[in-house]
């Protein structure tokens, strides 16, 4: 999330991915005069676009109405030193990880299988595997996405160490990576309590599940805290210990996206 600096847009927000501004809740009538002060302000976005919805659907798409520029919705964007070629329109995208995904990176081990469940166009696939010298499968349902992970993989060369799969993530771990992962990554907050067993049967003896989830809180509950208690009991029945939890951002008014690590250990 960027500020411009300009006086009358000091107090305007918007996501900025490769080259396009994403601007939202910005009336009709100032929309394009605000998409021409971004992009006078910052000359290295050629395109605005007005978030018109919220995520939704299988493919967790937004819907984007062109304003200002060139009148695309993909680009190139630089993360943590890796580059990803994005289309907004096409596959699930959020600048805002970026940190998640550089801390997950860092806390993978050397030589790790790592199934990535909702993997998109390959983002923390392709950051883990840049990082260390691992083997990640990177599943998404959206030919799009996986599409755009297999272009990915080649713009980052990691070829061999990322495998992108089209299928669904229950089918796919049912049959091609039951018992085989030291890591399991459940991007898909909506999802996770639905498929945690699924990403149970894909670890081996010993493991950890990468765990997302939105938390609402009343006024001055800890998220994170609110997490645990969430998650413990179904933590407890599939054998899995809470570690660490964090805020990977604020979604709404005391609402959280946040990650929790659960561990399975060899007892
Ligand atoms: C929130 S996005 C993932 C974003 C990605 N992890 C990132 O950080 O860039 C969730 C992804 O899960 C995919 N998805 C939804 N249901 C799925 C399923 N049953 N199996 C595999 N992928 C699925 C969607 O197509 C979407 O790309």
């Amino acid at each position: 999330m960027r500020s411009s600096s300009s006086a009358s847009l000091t107090r305007l927000r918007y996501d900025v991915v490769g080259d396009i501004a994403i601007i939202k809740d910005i009336s009709h009538e100032i929309r394009l005069h605000v998409a021409q002060s971004i992009m006078k302000n910052r000359r290295n976005l050629s395109v605005v676009l007005a978030k018109s919805g919220p995520v939704k659907g299988l493919f967790r798409l937004c819907t984007f109405e062109f304003v200002a520029g060139e009148n695309r919705t993909s680009t190139l964007h630089r993360e943590n030193d890796c580059l990803f070629l994005i289309d907004l329109a096409a596959a699930h995208f959020s600048p805002r990880l970026v940190h998640e995904r550089r801390l997950v990176a860092e806390s993978v081990s050397p030589m790790e299988h790592v199934l990535n469940m909702f993997s998109g166009v390959g983002t923390f696939s392709i950051e883990i595997s840049r990082k260390k010298p691992v083997k990640v499968y990177s599943v998404d349902i959206n030919p799009e996405a996986t599409r755009l992970c297999l272009i990915n993989v080649l713009l980052n060369r990691v070829r061999g160490r990322v495998t992108a799969v089209l299928a669904d993530a229950a089918q796919a771990t049912g049959i091609l990576f039951l018992c085989g992962m030291n890591r399991v990554l459940l991007p898909l907050p909506v999802k996770s309590r639905e498929y945690l067993g699924t990403a149970v049967s894909a670890l081996r003896m010993e493991g950890i599940i990468q765990y997302y989830d939105f938390i609402q809180v009343d006024r001055g509950e800890s998220p994170t805290e609110r997490m645990f208690s969430m998650v413990r009991p179904l933590a407890d029945m599939y054998g899995l210990a809470l570690g660490a939890a964090r805020i990977v951002k604020s979604v709404a008014p005391r609402r959280y996206l946040v990650s929790l690590e659960l561990r399975r250990s060899n007892p």
